[in-house]
């Protein structure tokens, strides 16, 4: 396996996140490392997301990476930014392709079995189950996985510290994503002890749970 997804697999937990403004990100990445976690999973949700990549890539100690990338372009942009791994929502072909092309680990979204074998032809190895509690949850998460056993799964959508416990004990799953612990207005309100506490809680549950 790639080793960022190793890295991915060994934290167990991918914080996505929302940001509106990059002059935040240093002090999140500094919460998300306080907290025993540093990654983080930068989304092209908003204007920011590229300049919170350059930002939080200046530590060395981060894992960055860009989320809801949707176009090639926002790939180059992510990566001239410093992500080190791409996120995608659904499985295009083109960014998959241009990906592997220029050996950037992507986790495209997948949620089915056609999807699944989609990633098996690009030869992938972890797509992302998106959005995993809206598609049934763990119960179709293992249906679906039953016939890929060399597929490792990042559920995203719907995870908290309710259910990563049950999420991270199935062994096709590589780690969890979700945006409970970095939610968009605490990082616009300067929560960072609380980002801090949260990050802090969700990795002990992770811990405890493998
Ligand atoms: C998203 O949809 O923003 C991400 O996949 C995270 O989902 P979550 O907010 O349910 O954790």
């Amino acid at each position: 396996m790639n080793k960022i997804l190793s890295k991915i697999h060994n934290l167990l937990i991918v914080p996505v996140v929302t940001i509106h403004d990059a002059k935040n990100a240093s002090r999140l990445a500094n919460a998300l490392l306080a907290g025993g976690l540093p990654c983080a999973e930068i989304t092209f949700r908003t204007e920011a997301a590229v300049d919170a990549i350059k930002e939080i890539a200046k530590q060395e100690e981060m894992l960055v990476g860009a989320g809801t990338v949707l176009t090639i372009n926002q790939v180059k942009a992510a990566v001239d930014a410093g992500a080190q791994f791409i996120v995608s929502p659904g499985f295009n072909p083109k960014i998959v392709g241009y990906c592997k092309k220029n050996e950037i680990p992507i986790t495209p979204g997948i949620c089915n079995p056609t999807d699944i074998e989609m990633a098996l032809d690009f030869e992938l190895d972890v797509v992302k189950f998106f959005p995993a509690e809206a598609f049934g949850g763990l119960k179709t998460l293992k249906a679906i996985s039953a016939p890929y056993g060399m597929m490792k799964f990042i559920p995203t959508g719907g995870i908290n510290t309710g259910n990563l416990p049950d999420y991270l004990q199935f062994p096709s799953v590589l780690a969890c994503g979700g945006s409970w612990m970095v939610k968009s207005h605490l990082i616009s309100a300067g929560r960072f002890d609380e980002i801090e506490k949260l990050t802090r809680e969700a990795v002990n549950i992770a811990k405890e749970a493998k």
